[in-house]
């Protein structure tokens, strides 16, 4: 793909700044929630051998903002830190390094107190039932956090009720009832609602829907697609399902062992990916159009060690275009004039890699 060009790179990733004009006001649309250079790392104990020890580089620079009403996914193999990324967007636990901003606010700050920005952002789980009280009756569930946060509880009770009827059950029948007596499909229902009884700006699904049969996947994703326009919502939307993806997500983030390694424009990421670790992702998607069926080899073997990652570009031992320059320099994120980001030495002009275009060419 040689059309793209990259017209600027950074240490940790193309996101700061790149949002929109927006249409109304000519000016840049706002950062939701913007994620500066991220690091979690997760320390491992030694044995008794005093062997192991080591660190987990779960999420290592990951630079992103989240714009204001779009669904932005977040795709990658098992154990590339999605959730990880989840966690500490969500400062369910702290990062080690970088920043994140809340509408242009450091979250932790005076201005963005850690109470306040966990009302501003709730998260969905994929296990339905480990995410509710058994002990607590469905409304009671719903009506906790706002409790907490001062609500009295007739009020928190009337809103439980009027949430149950908007994820689509019926109060009369479920507000008295236990998590046990409820289907899949109902109980991921009810952790919707609650995560909207604190009236957030920004919800994070985390495999959210991964777990239900796929009729009832459908009715819940279109019940997300509805309370987003209700309520003015912006989605994190993590997921294995790349048809999912598709038909819920704005905008797509690719990660690989800790690291964004493509961020683009949903249809246009699916249509032409740049990054050959997208491009073997995608090839594994079951496509009914024989149009769509693509020739690009599957991923082959394990992602390597998280512990230990590959030096220079992670992905360069997996992939096919692989050249020593891979494995002695990490690409940056590079995102070209279409707002497409990818770090990748193929897409960078000149770059030594024998796929690069000239800069003749990229300009
Ligand atoms: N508390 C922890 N302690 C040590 N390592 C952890 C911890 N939590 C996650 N990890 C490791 O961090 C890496 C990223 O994990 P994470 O759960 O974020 O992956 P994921 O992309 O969500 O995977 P999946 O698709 O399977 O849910 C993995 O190697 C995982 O083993
Ligand atoms: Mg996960």
């Amino acid at each position: 793909m040689k059309s793209a060009r990259p017209d600027r790179t950074h240490e940790t990733g193309a996101e700061t700044g790149d949002a929109p004009r927006a249409a109304t006001h000519g000016q840049p649309a706002q950062a939701l929630l913007e994620a500066r250079g991220l690091v979690k790392h997760f320390p491992l104990k030694k044995n008794v051998l005093g062997r192991g020890g080591g660190v987990v580089r779960a999420v290592d620079g990951i630079s992103i903002s989240v714009r204001s009403g779009e669904t932005l996914g977040v795709v990658g193999e098992s154990g590339c830190g999605k959730s990880t990324t989840a966690r500490v967007l969500m400062q369910l636990i702290a990062h080690d390094r970088g920043e994140l901003l809340f509408e242009g606010q450091t979250v932790g700050s005076r201005e963005m107190p850690l109470k306040a920005f966990r009302r501003q952002v709730q998260m969905v789980f994929q296990d339905s039932y480990a995410s509710l009280n058994p002990r607590l009756t469905i409304e009671d569930s719903i009506a906790f956090a706002p409790q907490v946060h001062g609500t009295p509880r007739r009020e928190a009770v009337e809103r439980a009720r009027d949430l149950l009827a908007r994820v689509g059950l019926e109060p009369r029948r479920f507000a008295e009832r236990y998590p046990h007596e409820l289907s899949g499909g109902q109980r991921q229902r009810i952790n919707i609602a609650r995560a909207l009884a604190l009236q957030p700006r920004l919800i994070i699904l985390d495999e959210a829907v991964s777990a239900l049969d796929k009729s009832v996947e459908a009715q819940v994703l279109n019940l997300l697609l509805d309370l987003k326009e209700t309520f003015g919502l912006t989605y994190v939307f993590i997921s294995h399902d790349l048809n999912v993806v598709r038909y819920m997500c704005d905008r797509v983030m690719v990660m690989y062992l800790g690291q964004v390694v493509e961020l683009g424009d949903s249809e246009q990421l699916f249509k032409d990916p740049r990054h050959p670790y997208t491009r073997a992702l995608l090839s594994s998607i079951p496509a009914m159009d024989p149009d769509q069926r693509t020739d690009q080899p599957p991923l082959a073997g394990d992602p390597p060690n998280p512990i230990n990652p590959p030096s220079g570009c992670r992905f360069h031992t997996r992939c096919a275009h692989a050249q020593p320059l891979c494995a002695e320099r990490e690409p940056a994120l590079a995102r070209s004039s279409d707002g497409h980001a990818v770090a990748c030495w193929m897409q960078v002009a000149d770059s030594g890699h024998p796929d690069a275009p000239t800069a003749r060419e990229a300009a």
